[in-house]
């Protein structure tokens, strides 16, 4: 992975018209996504997750904004015309596309859906054979050239959709809920697959995804949406680092319930080095106090250790400074779970990109419940 912007957007907003209606799907999006990584954007259904994808090889045309993919500004382009003109179709050639529902030609075999795009770029039949039967092998399909879609599984026709996709050398991959029609197990070779591609040819790919175990299967670094607005980014590890972050909290649920009158509750996370130190039983001991762990949980974020813990001291927040600022001095991220919104006490130190009013509800996105994901999952 390298810090050089693959993908930026800026102020991308796109506003749908019908009749008197209007929906507002995109309301200012500034999106950055660093070469070679791999990118997820999560929020609930109606949040703008597939019109920011589509945006981002301007199938859609964003009503205001910029969108630069690899140096190119693609806004500056498109034009204003309604259909691409040449300039655009070649820099969309340079990002590929896979879809929830693979979308592939029933009347094509295999090769012939594979080769499909080199058709539409002009490549010579020779060529466009060779380039399809090695995508085909590297997407774990040699044996299946001459098949019909309809007889393959739902997981290799997806691969059949990757092969397509990866059919112009594309520098970046856009996937809208490539696994969302799959089983856990095919889900999880689906991903595979995209993360040997992301390895393999430095592919950068942003990906759309219900599932919070997605990205911590795969991404790098993820954005949350909600209202049209990216209201979280960055890297999982530096988001697991943010006190308040909301897609920290999905991540890694840990339960329990919130601080109260008499006892205060606070999140703890975990990393690297810090993760196997004995702090708890140092904090017992050091202040005397009796501790009760209320949830925990541990897993691996981009091959590093990390964890969090929710903890109940006994006395209220201001009977708790000193043990709290202890567990501060260690190097822990501590975090107090604050009754209904759960970070009270992190209002003014949270440094993500979250606006007060990012959830601002329109008609079409009623207001997100507590969990920015379960509502929507499909
Ligand atoms: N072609 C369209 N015309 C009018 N409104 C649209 C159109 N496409 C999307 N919208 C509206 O824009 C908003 C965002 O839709 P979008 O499809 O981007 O959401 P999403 O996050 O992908 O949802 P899901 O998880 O259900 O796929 C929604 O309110 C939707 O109704
Ligand atoms: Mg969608």
């Amino acid at each position: 992975m390298t810090e050089f912007p693959v993908i930026t957007t800026t102020g991308l907003t796109k506003v749908y018209r019908s009749g008197d209606r209007e929906v507002t799907a995109l309301d200012g999006v500034d999106l950055h996504v660093r070469e070679g990584e791999v990118y997820g954007v999560i929020g609930q259904s109606g949040a703008g997750k597939s019109t920011l994808i589509r945006c981002l090889n301007l199938l859609e045309r964003p009503t205001s904004g910029t969108v630069t993919v690899a140096g190119q500004d693609l806004t500056a382009l498109a034009g204003r015309g309604k259909r691409a003109n040449a300039g655009l179709r070649a820099a969309r050639s340079h990002i590929g596309m896979v879809f929830q529902h693979f979308n592939l030609l029933s009347s094509r075999t295999v090769q012939d859906n594979v080769e499909l795009p080199l058709e539409i770029l002009k490549v010579d039949r020779r060529e466009r054979a060779r380039k399809a039967r090695e995508l085909l092998d590297l997407v774990g399909l040699a044996d299946k050239a001459t098949a019909y879609p309809a007889q393959l599984s739902g997981g290799q026709k997806q691969r059949v959709g990757i092969a397509r996709a990866l059919a112009g050398d594309p520098k970046v991959l856009l996937s809208d809920e490539a696994t969302s029609a799959l089983d856990p197990e095919t889900t999880r070779s689906i991903l595979q697959l995209l993360r040997d591609l992301n390895r393999q040819l430095g592919l950068t790919v942003v990906l759309i995804t219900h599932e919070m175990d997605v990205v911590k299967t795969i991404c790098d670094s993820a954005a949350l949406m909600k209202g049209g607005r990216v209201v979280e980014q960055g890297t999982v590890a530096g988001l697991l680092a943010t006190p308040g972050s909301e897609l920290a909290r999905e991540l890694f649920p840990v339960g329990g319930e919130p601080s109260d009158g008499n006892r205060t509750v606070v999140d703890i996370t975990f990393h690297g080095a810090a993760a196997t130190r004995p702090v708890i039983s140092e904090l017992s001991r050091t202040y005397n106090v009796d501790i009760s762990i209320l949830g925990a949980a541990m897993d691996t974020v981009g091959g590093k250790q990390i964890g969090r813990m929710r903890i109940e001291l006994p006395g209220r927040f201001e009977e708790n400074v000193v043990p709290i600022g202890f567990l501060r001095e260690q190097g822990l991220q501590v975090d107090v779970a604050d009754g209904a919104d759960g970070d009270a006490e992190n209002a003014d130190n949270a440094d993500n990109t979250a606006p007060a009013d990012a959830a601002v509800p329109t008609p079409a996105n009623p207001a997100p419940a507590a969990s920015p994901l379960k509502e929507g999952a499909k």
